[in-house]
């Protein structure tokens, strides 16, 4: 079955960005020049989705206006700036009626946000990506999920090795090596502490799940952090089908850490030709004086 929905979890209140987060929503900060946000649905339209579903919450306006056509906006580049400007204002809008808006309305972690998108998924295979972790890849990290989807018929989620200290930070699992990079899950649990994590392979936020999770997530279990867990979910779905662990092909940065936002934003400023050339000195300086 084709995985036409992505569902983006985008109600958090970006407290580790505070105070930038007080009225911006944090998946409109920028890498470059682009909003966290635009690079995760265009991640999804490159891999064949269809329909864009955001769960989303207070004081979040920004990014249903941002996915918007802005008339006045476009009004007034037209003839004014460089077309280029213009056309990346115009690329950012998807077509009419492929995003649909839902909202979460208490706080009650990312399983609960996923649940708040049961009625507009319903008995289909799905995606969900979680803006945060920006993925740099050739073929991008859905799409190729996606084809181990095809071979597998399972839920199927993105993992990396991560340091074994950093457990605590991340879903991890427990799995049997299938393949080149794909893994039989045995067992899942978020953020466990690094004496009691079953390896250091973390989960990352691309998912492609069968709509049975959504009976497990109704079970509004709460767990790690007071909060209804995905992972949880997963790890109930597990006693009916089969999960897979999916260790992509790209570089992800945590951008929902200032280290990882920082690191992103220098590397795809120095892809980028009109920056390089004046970013690259300023680097080189910048590492001269910290080893002095
Ligand atoms: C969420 C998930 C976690 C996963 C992580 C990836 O955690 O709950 O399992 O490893 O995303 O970024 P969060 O970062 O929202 O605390």
């Amino acid at each position: 079955m084709k995985i036409r929905k992505a569902v983006f979890p985008v109600a958090g209140m970006g407290t580790r960005f505070l105070p930038a987060t007080k009225s911006i929503p944090k998946e409109m900060l920028p890498i470059v020049d682009k909003p966290l946000i635009q690079y995760a649905v265009e991640e999804a339209l490159n891999s064949g989705i269809e329909q864009i579903v955001f769960v989303t919450g207070k004081r979040k306006t920004a990014l249903e206006d941002h996915f918007d056509f802005d008339f006045e906006l476009e009004d007034m580049l037209q003839g004014k700036y460089k077309k280029d400007i213009l056309e990346s204002i115009k690329r950012v809008v998807p077509e009419t009626g492929t995003i649909i808006y839902t909202r979460q309305n208490v706080p009650l972690g990312l399983g609960h946000a996923i649940w708040c998108a049961r009625d507009i998924v319903g008995h289909e295979p799905f995606a969900v990506i979680l803006a945060d972790d920006l993925i740099r890849a050739d073929k991008p990290v859905l799409s190729q999920m996606m084809d181990v989807y095809e071979e597998y018929q399972a839920s199927i989620v993105a993992v990396m090795e991560v340091a074994p200290e950093e457990t605590d930070k991340y879903g991890i699992i427990d799995s049997e090596k299938v393949g080149e990079r794909v893994s039989r899950i045995r067992g899942l649990v978020e953020k466990p502490d690094p004496q009691d994590a079953p390896s250091n392979m973390a989960i990352i936020g691309r998912y492609i799940l069968e709509p049975e999770v959504f009976n497990f997530l109704g079970k509004k279990k709460f767990g790690a952090g007071g909060e209804i867990q995905l992972t949880d979910a997963m790890e109930m779905l597990l006693k009916e089908k089969k999960i897979m662990g999916y260790n992509f092909e790209g570089k992800r940065f945590d951008c929902g850490d200032k280290a990882g936002f920082q690191m992103a934003n220098i590397e795809y400023a120095m892809d980028r030709k009109d920056i390089r050339d004046r970013l690259k000195p300023f680097l080189e300086e910048i590492l001269t004086l910290c080893k002095s």
